[in-house]
């Protein structure tokens, strides 16, 4: 309740901290040409990736068994799922194909939609429940720092090649 609040914060913040990160990397790539415009794209992608993972397997779970409402819940996971699948098409395409920055304004049109829904609405009701925000923010960050080091040692293919090989076990 009331007294958790300054605990909420570590958690609600750093998510908050993200979201401004990766609207200012939308804008810089608007302002980008070429080369650059790949690159901040890149990054953007990949800050989305660790970010949507944090919500999905930890913060999500946590929220959903301490507030009721299943709805904002449900919709908030359908726009991370439509975020993984222009993710995946982006991955495919070099930065200059055309089709490319059409995709990754849709892209940045339904994140920036998507940030406003959890900031306005999400988060505030969450700030307001019982979740064990100290033992939340522990597994938060630990986790935040192994999916870091996974991306800067290239996560991407490491992740695409786990993936093959336990469904090849089955
Ligand atoms: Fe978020
Ligand atoms: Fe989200």
């Amino acid at each position: 309740m009331a007294q958790d609040n300054a605990i909420a914060s570590g958690v609600v913040d750093m998510l908050k901290e993200d979201h401004t990160k990766v609207k200012e990397l939308f804008e810089q790539f608007e302002s980008a040409q070429g080369r650059e415009r790949g690159q901040i794209a890149a990054t953007a992608i990949q800050e989305l990736e660790i970010h949507a993972a944090l919500e999905e397997k930890l913060i999500y779970p946590a929220i959903r068994e301490e507030i009721d409402e299943d709805d904002l819940m449900n919709e908030a996971v359908e726009e991370h799922h439509v975020v993984h699948l222009l993710i995946r098409e982006l991955k495919k395409l070099k930065a200059s194909d055309p089709t490319f920055q059409a995709k990754f304004m849709v892209l940045s049109e339904l994140v920036k939609h998507h940030i406003e829904e959890e900031e306005g609405n999400v988060l505030p009701k969450a700030e307001e429940s019982d979740i064990d925000w100290q033992s939340l923010e522990e597994m938060v960050l630990k986790r935040r720092e192994a999916l870091m080091s996974k991306a800067s040692s290239g996560g991407r293919s490491a992740r695409s090649s786990s993936n093959r090989r336990s469904k090849s076990k089955k």
